[in-house]
């Protein structure tokens, strides 16, 4: 794919090392190590940033291409809206159209986020109940390590309108993919009680907190056998993280975020909503002058806003081709070398990881010293900004209620990322945080309340 409109800071920067080209190469070469500090040299070089997860991350040449389409736009906007924006809005859709294998292009929505994508399938579910679609109690199955923000969408739309909600329990840690099976099939059967429908069930791919890969095409697989009418996957954390396949997947609807592991910069995320499924109840939740279009063409003008992220998925497709294997090649190192960091922390701190190796994708819990005194979510968002701030660690931190009669356990996990910036010096300036507190005798009662 061509680079946008002329040669971005990164190009610049590496020609001064290699031979002028005078032509557009079609197999660029590989990323050196240096290439890629420079594409995250605006990184804060006193923070160790294991924490992808929360927001991503953006390389230079990647904002070079999208400061180049701002410009562009405030050049000369009549032309650049009559004229481009569409036809780059659909370059970007066939492009991830793609990536997720999706029968047509027409499947591909791009919206700000995986926030907008909850609200836009989740409405549909509000008017199912409000035109008299669905019955007053009608269920909706969601897990109970949804995203907070969704679940507060589900209440807002979905418990709102007379629906049902059922959580889907699921232990922590976790020990095998059968424990969530076994546990979804239980939440189905008592979304079916009483002669109620489950109309939606909501399933993450990557569990944000605590992490976990879940296995979603059973999980599509067990709804269909048990007649729930739609199925939409919350994967946040899918593209670049983990295999997407939308034929293979089966749901309805599939979102992902691409500014966390596809190093698009925010805020730019897909909603694919199988073709064969009723569309037109589907609307963006801001509604301007393409209602009625289609929900691709509906997102492809929300009003007057930046839509400079959506318009750069050529150029970083183009980044992501500079490294070996592509974004499997990215994926495989940066899950091998998360478990690796993982696995060097629990031996440090004598603790365990969340969940089996397999069961995590470039994000894993990481236990911490049970002697830190975790003891309330309160005690965790406290530590992680005395890491922050006293330590230059950025990394989130998870609190684990104890079970009944459970004490002295594990109550604390770290959930750390890798991605192509990280260096093994990150994960050791942590270890390294964690052991001086733990010598100091410092425990979450002590630190100072923020
Ligand atoms: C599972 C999950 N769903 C939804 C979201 C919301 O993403 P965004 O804030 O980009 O809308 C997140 C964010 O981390 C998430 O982890």
């Amino acid at each position: 794919m061509a680079a946008v409109n002329g040669t971005s800071a990164a190009d610049a920067n590496s020609q001064i090392h290699k031979k002028p080209r005078l032509y557009a190469d079609p197999s660029p070469p590989l990323f050196t190590p240096s290439d890629i500090l420079y594409e995250f040299s605006h990184h804060d070089p006193t923070v160790a940033r294991i924490n992808n997860g929360s927001f991503g991350s953006c390389p230079s040449s990647v904002i070079s291409a999208q400061n180049e389409l701002q410009i562009q736009w405030l050049r000369q906007p009549d032309d650049f809206y009559f004229n481009q924006l569409q036809p780059k809005i659909l370059q970007s859709r066939t492009i991830i159209k793609d990536l997720i294998n999706a029968d047509h292009v027409d499947e591909v929505s791009i919206v700000d986020n995986a926030t907008t994508a909850a609200a836009i399938v989740l409405q549909q579910i509000a008017w199912g109940f409000a035109e008299g679609k669905f019955n007053h109690g009608d269920a909706a199955v969601m897990l109970h390590y949804a995203y907070g923000a969704v679940k507060k969408s589900v209440e807002a739309y979905v418990t709102r309108a007379g629906g049902y909600v059922i959580e889907v329990p699921l232990p922590f840690p976790v020990n095998s993919v059968d424990e969530i099976v076994h546990e979804f099939r239980q939440a189905l059967q008592r979304g079916k009680q009483n002669g109620r429908r489950v109309r939606l069930a909501v399933i993450d791919h990557v569990t944000s907190m605590p992490t976990v890969v879940i296995p979603v095409k059973e999980l599509v697989a067990i709804c269909r056998e048990e007649g729930v009418d739609q199925v939409f996957v919350d994967a946040a954390h899918g593209i670049g993280c983990v295999d997407i396949d939308m034929k293979q997947i089966g749901a309805d609807f599939y979102t992902s975020n691409l500014h966390k592991w596809y190093f698009c910069p925010p805020s730019v995320a897909f909603l694919y909503c199988k073709r064969s499924i009723n569309n037109s109840d589907l609307h963006h939740p801001v509604v301007s002058h393409e209602y009625g279009n289609g929900l691709a063409i509906e997102s492809g003008w929300i009003g007057t806003r930046d839509y400079s992220a959506q318009l750069v998925v050529p150029k970083v497709l183009e980044f992501i081709n500079r490294f070996e294997g592509g974004i499997n090649g990215i994926k495989k190192r940066n899950h091998e070398c998360v478990v690796e960091m993982g696995q060097m922390l629990v031996e440090a701190w004598g603790t365990h990881l969340g969940c089996p190796p397999e069961m995590c994708s470039s994000m894993v819990m990481v236990g911490l010293p049970a002697c830190l005194g975790i003891s309330s979510d309160h005690d965790a968002l406290n530590l992680r900004t005395c890491l922050r701030e006293k330590f230059g660690v950025e990394v989130p931190i998870y609190y684990r209620s104890p079970k009944d009669g459970e004490d002295g356990g594990v109550t604390g996990y770290a959930r750390i990322s890798y991605h192509v910036y990280n260096k093994v010096d990150d994960y050791y300036k942590f270890r390294d945080a964690i052991n001086q507190l733990v010598h100091n005798a410092v425990t979450c009662a002590s630190l100072p309340i923020s």
